[in-house]
């Protein structure tokens, strides 16, 4: 057994003649926070939906537990335990916060007490969400909505967790909040995927990063040394 929990392999994605993701390789190990940085454009988000099987690849390798998954349905994907909270939360507004919540269970068979059981652990992390159920969640703050979205995402108790931009539009004090919690999930087992344009947190609550440009990986490393890479500081720390 080795312990990798995700393995990317030389992925090409193009949107028409469009070269999107070129030849893009990388590793998750089971426990790990590794991030993904890199500037709007990079190819981040193109490469999170690619693994969660939304989006195709025209050639290269995924593998997920030494499974290879390049070709599984979304749904599948998601029911061998890899959930991703997509950029942009892309949460149901016109729905109750417990709808959402519930809705993140669609891929996986889970008894009514196992779905209790799996709420109660989301309540114990965002306990406003449940103060919040019967609340429309295109009401909520836009922090709240982060943390609906990454709640929805647990229900299917994943093992790999894929963040796109959580800390997207907002507040500093929110942003601390949220990343506390990706830092708590870690903790608790869950391994994480975080793609991030905010690099100054990412790179401080990760393991590993990698650094996307253009749509290829042009850095790697421990992300604590990446952190102090004077190329990465000017590029992406604003130093
Ligand atoms: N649906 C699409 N059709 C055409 N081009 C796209 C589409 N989505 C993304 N792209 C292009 O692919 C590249 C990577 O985009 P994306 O993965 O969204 O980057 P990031 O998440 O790093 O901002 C960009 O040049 C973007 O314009
Ligand atoms: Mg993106």
């Amino acid at each position: 057994m080795s312990d990798s929990l995700l393995r990317v392999e030389n992925l090409n994605v193009f949107y028409g003649n469009i070269h999107a993701i070129k030849n893009v390789s990388l590793e998750v190990k089971k426990g790990e926070i590794v991030t993904l940085i890199g500037a709007n454009g990079a190819g981040k988000t193109t490469t999170l939906q690619t693994i969660s099987g939304i989006i195709r690849s025209k050639s290269g390798s995924i593998y997920y537990r030494d499974k290879d998954i390049t070709k599984e349905r979304a749904h599948k994907i998601n029911h061998l335990g890899v959930a991703q909270v997509p950029e942009g939360r892309r949460i149901f507004t016109n729905l109750s916060v417990e709808d959402n919540i519930e809705m993140g269970s669609y891929a996986v068979k889970q008894s009514h007490k196992e779905k209790e059981a799996a709420m109660e652990k989301i309540f114990k992390m965002f306990p406003r969400m449940k103060e919040r159920l019967a609340q429309r969640a295109g009401t909520l703050s836009g922090g709240e909505q982060q943390m609906l979205a990454i709640g929805r995402a647990l229900m299917s108790k994943p093992d790999l967790l894929l963040l796109d931009e959580p800390s997207m539009g907002l507040s500093p004090l929110f942003v601390k909040e949220i990343f506390e919690n990706i830092s708590k999930l870690k903790e608790e087992g869950t391994t994480i995927l975080l793609v991030e344009q905010n690099a100054k947190m990412a790179l401080s609550i990760a393991d590993r990063a990698y650094v996307l440009e253009t749509g290829k990986v042009i850095m790697e490393g421990d992300a604590k040394e990446l952190r102090d890479d004077p190329k990465v500081k000017k590029a992406y720390l604003g130093a």
